[in-house]
């Protein structure tokens, strides 16, 4: 059954809200590596639901703002932390002055771009001499590790962010549009956690809610049988797999 424009909004979230806990340390390693705590102004683009905004805007002193084209998620969001500063705009026209920002930020937001070079480009514009581009986090399925290696749940996602103009490939792509981009000192890593038998077993109804929810009709026999082996691997305590999430971050060069 085709799911609603609210039920999508809230499976998102849910989605958004597990990558943000998931996501954390790795935040912090990239907050303490970039000094955020002593910027001025740091923008989030792609904020979404704005957790990310929120964050940063408890943590540091100086003024988070988080951007997105959504309007509708950035009213939630504003429902939810009336205080937050949130902007609707185009990461491709940043509506700010050339260097107003220490900072630009994003987490799963640069496998949506069509064209992340310009939107790295034009990041740099409004950030100061020597500030920080960080991608936080952006995924790449490609590098996915399933054991048992039967369970093959990577084609599906492949496939479906394929077909949603989105690039299921972009992580290792990171240091590339970095460096393409003019941005210097550029430093990169993985950040992956690593899910295990009791993490998986945890997550499993959660997990198989959202693919089936997101999944086209036609996929659902194919998803069945994948969730119906995922079950048995589960009861006989053999599975795990791992997910590949790239940090990378770059500084403006210095005028
Ligand atoms: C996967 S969501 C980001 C999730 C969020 N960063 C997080 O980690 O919770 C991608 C977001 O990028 C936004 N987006 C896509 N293209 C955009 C553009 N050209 N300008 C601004 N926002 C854009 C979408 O509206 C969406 O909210």
């Amino acid at each position: 059954m085709p799911i609603n424009q609210k039920e999508c909004g809230l499976l998102w979230e849910f989605q958004y809200r597990r990558q943000f806990e998931w996501l954390k340390n790795t935040r912090r390693f990239l907050y303490r590596t970039t000094s955020i705590g002593i910027q001025g102004r740091v923008l989030e683009i792609g904020c979404s639901i704005a957790l990310i905004t929120e964050e940063l805007s408890k943590k540091i002193d100086g003024l988070v703002i988080g951007l997105d084209s959504d309007l509708k998620t950035l009213l939630n969001a504003k429902r939810r932390q009336n205080k937050l500063l949130l902007v609707c705009g185009d990461a491709y026209y940043l509506p700010f002055k050339p260097e107003t920002f220490g900072s630009v930020l994003f987490q799963f937001f640069l496998l949506w771009i069509k064209d992340p070079l310009s939107a790295i480009r034009e990041m740099k514009k409004v950030l100061i001499p020597t500030g920080w581009v960080v991608s936080i986090a952006e995924p790449d399925y490609g590098g996915r590790i399933d054991f048992p290696a039967t369970l093959d749940c990577s084609s599906f996602i492949i496939n479906r962010l394929l077909e949603e103009g989105a690039d299921p490939f972009v992580g290792r792509k990171l240091e590339y549009f970095f460096s393409k981009s003019s941005l210097v000192n550029v430093q990169w890593g993985l950040s992956s956690i690593p899910f295990g038998i009791e993490l998986v077993k945890m997550n499993f109804d959660k997990e198989w809610n959202f693919v089936k929810k997101l999944a086209k009709p036609e996929m659902d026999p194919k998803l069945k049988g994948i969730k119906r082996m995922e079950k048995k691997f589960l009861k006989e305590e053999k599975r795990s797999y791992f997910m590949p999430v790239f940090y990378c971050m770059g500084r403006k060069k210095m005028t």
